[in-house]
């Protein structure tokens, strides 16, 4: 039987952004519905580029729980936890480097690609090139069959399959269950400058903002840039605001659009006024849920202490069970 458990991460950065939102959370909570999901805040993670400011930690895994809550992630559907809180992670990881080449790591293209991106923080530590290892950890602790992730994170993946068959050829037993990726189908959402939606560049529409601040955002959204002026036909192909608008508006509102673009009937003031009131519709009784979760932040810490404590564990027998198949309890 193929088991039907789901585990995923993401890293606690703060507000999650509309991103954040497509690219991973939608697809959580589409599973909840159907898996035994298992999803948490990778706190530890972070701490790979935020060991300068820890301190920043808690605030930010709190706001990422109050977006999962509001966006429609349900406790009783699914167990959320937070990793830092569950020690069997930072063990096993530890027991899991010591058989992990370190050329393994050292040619994985996500470790490259985010040395080269990330210039602020010095990235040259051990506990970043042995980012997967711990990756690896979160996931067969509990003994994960899927893992639902973006393309950029298929090489941990694909390693965390190898260090599982290393374990089990090593100790002669099936601790461990080969993790699948389950890659998203994400759409393609940049910032308002054109950019990849990301926080760190200051382009991002945050689940948290207020109505406000989103009508502002949409408004200064970079359009096609050869629509110079207003009788210029423009491309929504063009246009990095499209892609929000096949999100975010009916079919046939999108089909107007496009052939008004192109024949300059519409100005992109009025097209991205349509966006925000389409995207508002869509926003608002998440708004709504926000408010009632961020008054009560004592059930927020309360959902994530009883999510961990299930997650807990299962954490705890998988490892008592690798340290029995390594013979060292
Ligand atoms: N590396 C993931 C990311 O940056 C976060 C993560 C940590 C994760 N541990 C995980 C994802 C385990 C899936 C499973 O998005
Ligand atoms: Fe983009 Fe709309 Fe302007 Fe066309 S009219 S360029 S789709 S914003």
């Amino acid at each position: 039987m193929i088991g039907n458990r789901i585990l995923s991460g993401m890293q606690p950065s703060g507000q999650l952004h509309l991103g954040n939102y497509h690219g991973a959370l939608k697809n959580w909570i589409a599973m909840q519905d159907n898996f035994d999901c298992f999803f948490f805040i990778a706190d530890l993670h972070s701490l790979t580029t935020l060991y300068e400011n820890p301190q920043l930690l808690k605030k930010y895994s709190f706001e990422v729980a109050v977006d999962w809550l509001s966006s429609g992630l349900d406790p009783d559907k699914c167990t959320l936890f937070v990793q830092s809180e569950i020690h069997e992670h930072a063990e096993l990881h530890l027991i899991l480097s010591m058989m992990v080449p370190v050329p393994w790591l050292e040619r994985n293209p996500t470790y490259k690609e985010k040395q080269d991106e990330v210039k602020n923080v010095d990235m040259s530590s051990y506990g970043f090139l042995g980012y997967p290892v711990l990756q690896t950890a979160d996931i067969v602790l509990y003994k994960a069959n899927a893992v639902p992730v973006g393309i950029d994170q298929v090489p941990h993946l694909e390693l965390s399959r190898e260090i599982v068959r290393r374990f089990n050829k090593l100790y002669k037993k099936k601790v461990f269950i080969e993790p699948e990726a389950k890659i998203s189908d994400v759409p393609k959402l940049n910032g308002i400058d054109g950019r990849k939606m990301s926080k760190s560049y200051n382009n991002a529409i945050f689940l948290s903002d207020s109505e406000k601040e989103i009508t502002k955002k949409i408004k200064a959204m970079l359009t096609d840039p050869a629509r110079g002026r207003r009788t210029d036909p423009g491309d929504p192909v063009a246009c990095n605001l499209f892609p929000m608008h096949k999100i975010y508006s009916p079919v046939e509102m999108q089909e107007e659009i496009i052939s008004a673009c192109r024949k300059a009937e519409i100005g992109c003031g009025d097209c991205k006024l349509k966006l925000a009131d389409n995207l508002l519709k869509s926003m608002y009784p998440k708004m709504e849920k926000r408010k009632e979760i961020a008054a009560k932040p004592n059930e927020v810490y309360e959902i994530l202490r009883a999510g961990t404590e299930k997650a807990r564990m299962v954490a705890k027998a998988t490892l008592q069970e690798a340290k029995a198949a390594m013979k060292i309890i």
